[in-house]
């Protein structure tokens, strides 16, 4: 067969490895991770228990959870060496660069660097998760000037992120509603970034470097870039009609807006979106203003009748984040945070049992003279 007849542009719908770790089950309209579907995890797991399953493919009893959490807090402190690389970074790179630029740095502590076996890989994988809350804030911290916070080892996971985010201890229910967007920001599937993980996996590669190369990958807005993209968007006003004029005219001028449309769900709302929207609902009337939630809504609705396409994930953690007192250049950083652990769980699966990608093009070039 000739490389043009099965070229696709972009991939779409193209398979580009075997997985067990999770499918968009269109047919079922599921999300599948390792059998569990991920929107009935939301209702009751934490983003801890989703860390076990992707890791250990399983989810964890209370023994088996409690020891993860001890072992993510027991790597809560990241090397005072990345802090002082940060400190050497540019003041106002984004905070993904910096994220980007700390995950590089501490290949250089990792004294098993050569390492790919299953065991090692999954041990860095969790030292990561444990430095991931730290390096993300004060990636963000430095890069604006303010000075580096600690983590705080008596609150869960999800709390002391949100902790050093905000400064502020946050209540249950915070807690609570941040862990369920990392949770759902943990796994899914096949995306740039996690093809980009395994693509640079499958060259034998290691862990830090296919993971700098995701978090490169997701700071586009076409990717995880659109969560901060949808909360500038609303803070350009502050009232449903302005809001929706906003859109109007945005579309008026063949403009992407941010927070709609996806490869997958393309006649459908991602589920995920209806869990962070029913999260953002309760802020709201928590704080006794549905202001911010009447314009996603209406902005939704103009755009399933003006484009036939539906809110994406990103389109309601935004302003679920913004309710929660969370600075917009960290939404990103905190969704590649999250989505590290379906990352490493792909790039240790990939390690495992690998094939090294290596596709063909199609020539547009000259012809050999
Ligand atoms: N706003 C306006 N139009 C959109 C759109 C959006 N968010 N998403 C897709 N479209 C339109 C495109 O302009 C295109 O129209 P055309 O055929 O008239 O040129 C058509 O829908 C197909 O879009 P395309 O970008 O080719 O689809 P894709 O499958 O390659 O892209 C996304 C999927 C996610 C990249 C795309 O929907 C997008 O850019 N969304 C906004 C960014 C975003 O929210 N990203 C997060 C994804 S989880």
């Amino acid at each position: 067969m000739k490389t043009e007849e099965t070229f696709v542009p972009g991939l779409k719908g193209v398979v580009a490895c075997e997985t067990g770790i999770s499918l968009l089950d269109t047919e079922r309209e599921k999300i599948n991770i390792r059998g569990h579907d991920l929107i009935d995890l939301s209702q009751g797991k934490t983003y801890a228990d989703m860390v076990y399953l992707l890791l250990e493919g399983s989810l964890p009893d209370d023994r088996e959870r409690e020891k993860l959490e001890k072992k993510l807090k027991a790597h809560y402190d990241i090397p005072e060496n990345v802090m002082e690389v940060l400190e050497m970074l540019p003041e106002n790179m984004h905070a993904m660069d910096g994220q980007r630029t700390a995950i590089s740095v501490l290949a250089g502590y990792d004294d098993k660097i050569d390492d790919r076996s299953i065991s090692v890989n999954k041990e860095r994988a969790y030292e990561l998760l444990g430095q991931l809350p730290a390096i993300t804030v004060n990636s963000y911290r430095i890069l604006n000037g303010k000075a580096p916070v600690k983590p705080d080892p008596e609150l869960s996971y999800s709390a002391n992120f949100l902790y050093m985010i905000t400064g502020k201890e946050p209540t249950d229910f915070q807690s609570k509603i941040f862990d369920s967007s990392l949770l759902l920001y943990s796994e899914h599937e096949m995306p740039n970034s996690t093809f980009t993980s395994r693509v640079i996996a499958s060259t034998n590669s290691d862990m830090y470097g296919a993971l700098s190369g995701a978090v490169a990958s997701l700071k586009g807005n076409l990717h995880g870039g659109a969560n901060e993209a949808v909360m500038r968007m609303l803070k350009e006003t502050d009232s449903v009609s302005g809001f929706e004029q906003l859109m109007k005219t945005k579309l008026e001028k063949k403009e992407k807006i941010m927070g709609f449309g996806h490869r997958v769900y393309m006649n459908r709302m991602d589920p995920r979106a209806l869990v962070m929207k029913e999260s953002l609902k309760q802020l709201c009337d928590m704080k006794g203003d549905t202001t911010l939630l009447e314009m996603c809504e209406a902005g939704e609705h103009i755009m399933k009748e003006e484009k036939g396409l539906y809110p994406n994930l990103d389109y309601y953690a935004a302003p679920v984040y913004w309710m929660l007192g969370v600075p917009i250049p960290l939404y990103t950083p905190i969704f590649f945070s999250s989505r590290a652990a379906g990352l490493c769980a792909h790039i240790i699966e990939q390690h495992d049992n690998n094939r090294l990608f290596r596709p063909r093009v199609k020539y547009t070039g000259k012809e050999l003279e």
